[in-house]
């Protein structure tokens, strides 16, 4: 057992000080953070090793309740603000308060699941918001159902991704995480516990979803279930070509459901035998080899691969997925020869990014800084993009993952707090610079002036783009980047937070 309270507490005036000290709670150690570290520091920290702030206190409260009355006394004092933090995977200080009280939200209520059955043979998942998506996931896997929309890696929790959105390979059908929820319970700024929906409190429901925690924090969320496949077929096809890699990635979403695989996503490699940028990190397995004399001569700089999958049951045969992939497989136009398939259980399909975190922990790469970024882009610019940005600013790799790939516009609620690309079709492009080793091992400020000149080509062009996950630092920046929906959000701020006392760390409002 263990206080997450520093000395510094003392900082707190009177009969709100009694009241927090009640409140402190000890936690297990694994339960909190990333890297496990239970201590004060750890709040001072994230996944992008770039921002350190020092918050007055970490705490840990083990209820709903607890945490509401730790809101209201931050309500009720002069310049207290709440930061809850998921498991810290933000990469700009997002889940940080600057002299304020940060939230360790996979204690609140963790494992208290439920299972709630919905109109016909549909169902729901009850969950804690600080719950991480891995153990929704196994929790469902559990009764043979799974949630339908996930992102590439689940270490992060349910009330992190939902004030986000969310995406991943299935939200070209399903929508991100954020289309996939029908409830929440929320603590709002002045510490009330609520219960919205579309039909119920739908300015908070909306408001929460995308909400970068400006309006409340995230207690329970009701998650929309399907039964759960067994096996995946897992494909990567390689392309040369932009335009064809991007008119194939575009028929496949756009394809009706049974007519195109499960899951899409698409990436773009160096065209090098450098073993972390280049070619030979497409394979999926040890013994497959990637035969780079069937490169076309045409080839630029990069090459880019779709990652597809089609979900099946144990005992479906192998053959009929086989003439499955083969009519799918077809249609396409990545180069013959450079195809790489893998029959995985869907949980180690789900699971795969935490194989690389694994690895990254061991080479050290986990714990460097992380400078992302996040674009959405229309598809009318993804071409100029790739002459501008992979093929020119990005041509030595970034040591990490550079994913582009499509999705549909409408499988995004417009009501929620997010904004996106006018466009229907949009790209999702990750610059997810994971610290693996680089050719000429570029400094971590000159990946960071990488991200800039990538925006400024953006705004240059007059791309039509929105930045996911960003932390803008000037409220004109944040009313530039919300745009028609900045009176719609800055209303809800003045009904659900008016003193601006949640997640301070996005920059958005100031502490009245
Ligand atoms: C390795 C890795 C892979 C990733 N893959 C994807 C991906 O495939 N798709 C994708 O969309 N994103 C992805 N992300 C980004 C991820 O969605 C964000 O980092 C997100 O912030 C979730 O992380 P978290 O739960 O640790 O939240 P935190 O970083 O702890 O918090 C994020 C923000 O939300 C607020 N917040 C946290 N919990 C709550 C809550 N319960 N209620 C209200 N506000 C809250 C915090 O105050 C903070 O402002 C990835 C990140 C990493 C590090
Ligand atoms: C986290 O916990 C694991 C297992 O308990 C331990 O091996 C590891 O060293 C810890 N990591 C840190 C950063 O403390
Ligand atoms: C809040 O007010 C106290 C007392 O005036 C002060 O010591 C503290 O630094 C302030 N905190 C912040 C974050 O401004
Ligand atoms: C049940 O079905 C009815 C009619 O289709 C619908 O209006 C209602 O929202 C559904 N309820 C749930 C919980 O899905
Ligand atoms: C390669 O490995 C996969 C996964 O272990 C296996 O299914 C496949 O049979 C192997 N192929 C060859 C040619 O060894
Ligand atoms: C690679 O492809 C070339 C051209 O098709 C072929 O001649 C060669 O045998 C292949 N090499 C391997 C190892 O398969
Ligand atoms: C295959 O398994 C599913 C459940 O996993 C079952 O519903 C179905 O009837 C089975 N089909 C056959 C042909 O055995």
């Amino acid at each position: 057992m263990k206080s997450f309270l520093s000395t510094k507490t003392m900082a707190i005036r009177g009969g709100t000080l009694i009241l927090m000290l009640c409140l402190i709670v000890a936690v297990n150690a694994q339960d909190i953070g990333t890297d496990n570290s239970t201590n004060y520091d750890a709040a001072a920290k994230d996944f992008g090793g770039i921002i350190s702030v020092k918050p007055l206190a970490f705490l840990a409260p083990l209820k709903s309740d607890d945490l509401a009355r730790i809101v209201r006394s931050a309500y009720d004092s002069d310049n207290l603000t709440v930061a809850a933090r998921g498991n810290g995977h933000s990469t700009n200080g997002q889940a940080m308060a600057k002299g304020g009280l940060v939230i360790a939200m996979r204690s609140v209520e963790s494992g208290h699941f439920r299972l709630v059955k919905a109109n016909g043979s549909a169902y729901y998942a009850d969950v804690p918001g600080g719950a991480l998506w891995e153990d929704v996931l196994d929790w469902c896997l559990g009764q043979g159902l799974s949630p339908r929309s996930m992102t590439d890696y689940l270490a992060l929790t349910v009330g992190g991704t939902l004030s986000n959105a969310g995406v991943g390979g299935h939200t070209f059908r399903y929508g991100p995480h954020t289309s996939n929820v029908v409830g929440l319970e929320v603590i709002t700024g002045k510490g009330e516990q609520v219960v919205c929906s579309e039909k119920e409190n739908m300015e908070l429901f909306f408001g929460a979803l995308s909400g970068l925690g400006q309006f409340g924090i995230i207690t329970r969320a009701r998650i929309l279930l399907q039964p759960a496949p067994e096996y995946v077929r897992w494909i990567r096809l390689v392309y040369a070509e932009f335009d064809e890699f991007t008119q194939d990635a575009e028929s496949l979403i756009t394809a009706p459901e049974g007519q195109s695989f499960n899951y899409i996503e698409g990436t773009a490699v160096v065209n090098s035998d450098d073993p972390i940028n280049g070619w030979p990190s497409v394979p999926l397995h040890p013994n497959q080899t990637f035969n780079s004399t069937l490169i076309p001569k045409s080839a630029g700089p990069m090459l880019y691969f779709l990652e597809v999958a089609l979900h099946y049951k144990n005992n479906d045969s192998r053959t009929a997925i086989d003439a499955t992939v083969d009519v799918l497989l077809r249609r396409l136009r990545y180069v013959d020869g450079l195809e790489f398939q893998a029959d995985v259980s869907y949980r180690d399909f789900l699971l795969r990014v935490k194989q690389e975190e694994q690895e990254a922990r061991v080479q050290g790469a986990w714990y460097k800084p992380h400078p992302w970024l996040n674009i959405f882009l229309s598809r009318t610019d993804i071409a100029k993009f790739d002459q501008a940005v992979f093929k020119t600013v990005l041509k030595d790799g970034i040591g990490g993952r550079l994913l582009v790939y499509p999705v549909l516009r409408h499988k995004f609620d417009d009501r929620t707090s997010l904004v996106l690309p006018e466009a229907e079709i949009f790209y999702i492009v990750s610059i997810l610079r994971l610290g693996l080793p680089i050719p000429n091992e570029p400094s971590v400020e000159s990946m960071i002036a990488q991200n800039k000149e990538i925006i400024k080509v953006c705004e240059d062009n007059a791309f039509d783009y929105k930045l996911y996950l960003w932390n803008y630092e000037t409220q004109e920046e944040w009313k530039t980047h919300f745009g028609k929906k900045w009176g719609i959000f800055a209303g809800r701020k003045m009904i659900f937070d008016p003193k601006a006392i949640l997640s301070p760390g996005q920059n958005i409002f100031t502490r009245v």
